[in-house]
Parts: structure tokens; sequence; C-alpha cells
């Protein structure tokens, strides 16, 4: 798999060494929610592949959708790649999206047409990607605790202080999670689910990927992540797995959005039909080992990017758990019923 790896990697980047067709000065202003090792890889090809300088800040995707409302009287990014779909179709609807049809959207699976035709054309999903339990098999093993197949057993006393899950205010992995257990329980027995869970959480990190790199590195027994984020740290020769919860799971579209009065707006869209192409959707597996399902159809999907169709998957409604008020209104419960209460 790693020579695979290697060998895709150096095919991936010479498919990307062209000779600059634009100006040095050009600029593209690129916020980005996958995590770092990819950004750079993608914006670095960008630059390759067209001469356009890319300037990257790398955030979740809850802080970033803040950053941008924050900044909408005076627009700083120019567009924002990858993160959980909901915070990008918040955007679109708050009217912080610029509307754009890549000609490249017949590429794509449905799920990643549906972003599009869900927003009105402001956004559009790039990969998808399966929520599930993280485990460090070893750390369990040494404290005789069996693996976590199910969400029933991360509420089991054996997992006190075990578990780790993301903010939601800032996580769009930890805002997906509740999302899901609301979908999946009904939302009064998926609050009194989030609250029993409260009692085993050690922390709530800043980031998504924030608690299975901490059972990767055996600071925790088990975490909520998405499972591709465990193959990532399985695949650098760290102890960690994803188990998806037999009760069914939620998924992700992670999604990419041009920001309303962009300053680089052509830049903006070139970048935007580049990152939908089988070539730039390479790269996240091939030079940064994160294996996400691509939304072009011609992108391969890496042998050990974990299988939509193997894993009982919620029908998520995106529009609705992707709208503003219901974001909010949510993240705000969690705050005030969950986050704060005594551990
Ligand atoms: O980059 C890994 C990843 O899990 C993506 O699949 C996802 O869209 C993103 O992180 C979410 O990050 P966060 O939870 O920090 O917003």
């Amino acid at each position: 798999m790693t020579n695979n790896f290697a060998a895709g990697a150096i095919a991936a980047m010479a498919a990307f060494a062209v000779v600059p067709q634009a100006g040095a000065q050009e600029a593209l202003n690129l916020y980005c929610s996958v995590q770092v090792e990819w950004c750079q890889a993608t914006a670095n090809a960008f630059t390759r592949q067209t001469g356009i300088k890319v300037n990257m800040t790398q955030k979740g995707s809850g802080e970033t959708l803040a950053q941008i409302r924050a900044e909408a009287q005076n627009p700083r990014g120019d567009i924002w790649f990858g993160g959980t779909g909901d915070p990008h179709l918040a955007m679109a609807e708050e009217g912080l999206a610029e509307e754009y049809k890549s000609p490249r959207l017949a590429e794509l699976h449905p799920w990643a047409v549906k972003q599009a035709e869900d927003s009105k054309y402001r956004t559009v999903g790039i990969y998808a990607g399966i929520l599930g339990i993280g485990y460090n098999p070893e750390l369990l093993k040494r404290k005789n605790v069996a693996e976590p197949k199910c969400w029933a057993d991360l509420t089991k006393p054996e997992f006190k202080g075990e578990i780790q899950v993301a903010n939601p205010a800032s996580s769009g992995t930890a805002y997906v999670a509740i999302a899901t257990l609301v979908q999946l329980m009904g939302e009064e027995p998926a609050f009194d689910y989030l609250k029993k869970l409260h009692a085993n959480v050690n922390a709530y990190p800043r980031s998504g990927t924030g608690p299975i790199k901490a059972v990767a590195r055996g600071e925790t027994g088990a975490s909520i992540s998405f499972m591709h984020d465990a193959v990532t740290e399985e695949l650098s020769g760290l102890p960690a797995k994803a188990n998806a919860p037999c009760e069914g799971t939620g998924m992700e579209v992670g999604s990419m959005t041009i920001v309303k009065g962009a300053r680089n707006i052509e830049n903006a869209q070139k970048f935007y039909d580049w990152a939908l192409t089988p070539e730039a959707q390479r790269i996240g597996a091939e030079v940064s080992k994160q294996l996400q399902t691509p939304s072009n159809r011609a992108a391969p999907t890496p042998d050990k990017a974990p299988r939509m169709d193997q894993v009982k998957i919620i029908a998520y409604d995106f529009a609705k758990y992707g709208k503003a008020s219901e974001r909010k209104r949510l993240i705000d419960r969690w705050e005030k019923e969950v986050g704060s209460l005594p551990r």
C-alpha cells in the first residue's frame, strides 16, 4: 500500500508539473478544512498547474464558517475547500456564497450533485466520509475492555474517562455526530445519550481529527471520528482502528464553496473546476494518506478507504441539518444541556 501510495504520489505530482500559465502576481486566498498536509499539497499542486500563488489557512469547519461570517462585509477568503457539508450549506443559505455551476458537475456522484442542488449551486460535494467509532486496540486490550462496536457501548462504565469527541461549535465532525444521533434515535433520546456519553468523555478538542490522533497516541481509548481519519493514523503505523456503529451511522459530504464577493473570483472558479478533476482528487490519498471517497466518479476510491456500500448509513437529511437555524439550535442546546455539565 505504502509503495502504491509513493508511486501514485509521484505520478500525481508529475501530472501537475506543468509550466505555469499565468502571471506570478495572481493570487488565491484558500480556506481549507481537510488535514493540513492535504491542504498544503493541494495548494502547491494548483500553483504548479496555474502559476497562481495560494495563501492557505487551515481551520475546522465551524471555525471557518465563523470567520467567513465575521468577514462578510470585507471578504478576505476567496474559496473554502473541504470540511463537513452542513456549514457550507449554512453559508449558502446565509447569502455568503457565490453561485457557480462547474462544467464538471456531470462527472460527480449523485450525493455530490445533490449538495449543489440543495444549495442552489452555491456549494458542491468534493468527497464523502462515514462517521464511526475510533479506538486503540492495544490500549483497550491492556485495560481489558472490548472494542466498541455500537453507540450503546460508549456509555458503558468501562469507557469512563476513555472517550474523546470534538467540540461541535468548532468542529464539523462533532456536529455530524450530534445530527446523526438525533436522526437515529430522535432528539430527546439523543440528548439523553449525549449526557450519558459526557460522563465518559475526557476532552472535547477543537478539531475533528484531534480525538483520533489522541487515540492513536494512546492518550485515550476511543473517539467519535470519521472512519477515514482512523485509517490515516493506521497508515502512519499507529494503533488506531474504527468501527461503523452497529445501530447505523451518519456521513459527511465534504464540500467546497466560493466566498460571496471574493476578490479573486476568476481564480476561485479555476480552482473550483480543477479541484473537481480526478487528478486533483487523487492528492488527498496519494500525497497525504487521507482516504475519503472522492466525488468525481472517475477518481479512484483508494483500496483502504472505508466503503459506503458496506456500512449501514442513515438517510442523512443534509438540507435540514445544513440549515443555519437548525445547526445553531442543536449546537446551543448541546452547549447548554451537555457541554456545560460537570463530569
Ligand atoms: O480532514 C479530515 C476531516 O475528517 C474531513 O473529512 C472533514 O471534513 C474534516 O476533517 C472536518 O474537520 P472538523 O471536524 O475539524 O471541522
